[in-house]
């Protein structure tokens, strides 16, 4: 499998989210990455529930890579699940029994993803090797598009792709924040199988260009 493309639709035109998401989609994007922030968890507000049920209406076939950074993310998981998330992606920071919300969105029959912000360390993953299906390195602070790459990502990711591979684990790894031409190549040879991308994809005069150049 080639690696995966998630556009986040965070540097999306928010008035006009079905026509950008589609072109996203019809430029070889493979997934739609929305980040929901609550204020609290990150220092920003973005969108929520009724507006991931819109854009699923939108795009009932794509693959909706829902990344909650919000704290208690265990009070909403059922809401996302039935709004049409297909994959629910906690952080580990975020005030909640991971363990515990991860076993209750695989019981919603979707796929579970944790992440862990820039400061934390990699091994707090491994207790979720068995449970979790993908892993979500950040590769900024969550808040924001258009940060810098964290350079200390690179380490991380090769880190866990090698502990992933020792336990034979077929476990995704995704990376988000600061992802362009350059770090995408960075993390791909580190082990990186999803890039999100925001800003470099939706500020790109071709689209299409650029999604080719994450996947190559
Ligand atoms: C940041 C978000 C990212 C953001 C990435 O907190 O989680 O998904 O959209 O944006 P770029 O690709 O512009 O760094
Ligand atoms: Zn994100």
């Amino acid at each position: 499998m080639g690696v995966v493309i998630a556009a986040s639709i965070l540097s999306a035109d928010a008035s006009n989210l079905a026509f950008d998401m589609k072109k996203a989609v019809a430029a070889g994007s493979d997934w739609i990455h929305f980040d929901v922030m609550d204020g609290h968890f990150a220092n920003n507000l973005t969108y929520g529930i009724p507006v991931l049920s819109s854009c699923k209406k939108a795009l009932p076939d794509a693959f909706f890579d829902v990344h909650l950074m919000v704290d208690k993310p265990q009070n909403f998981i059922k809401h996302f699940a039935d709004a049409g998330a297909d994959m629910i992606t906690i952080h580990y920071e975020s005030m909640t029994d991971a363990a515990k919300t991860i076993s209750h969105i695989k019981a919603m029959g979707k796929k579970a993803g944790i992440s862990i912000k820039p400061d934390t360390p990699v091994s707090v993953l491994y207790p979720f090797f068995d449970t979790a299906d993908m892993f979500l390195i950040m590769t900024v602070e969550p808040g924001f598009g258009g940060q810098e790459f964290d350079g200390r990502s690179p380490g991380k990711i090769k880190t866990l792709s090698n502990k992933l591979q020792e336990r034979g684990s077929k476990a995704l790894i995704e990376v988000d924040g600061g992802i362009n031409a350059d770090t995408a190549k960075v993390v791909r040879d580190a082990g990186a199988d999803v890039l999100v991308s925001g800003s470099f994809l939706f500020g790109a005069d071709d689209i299409k260009a650029a999604v080719a150049t994450l996947k190559h």
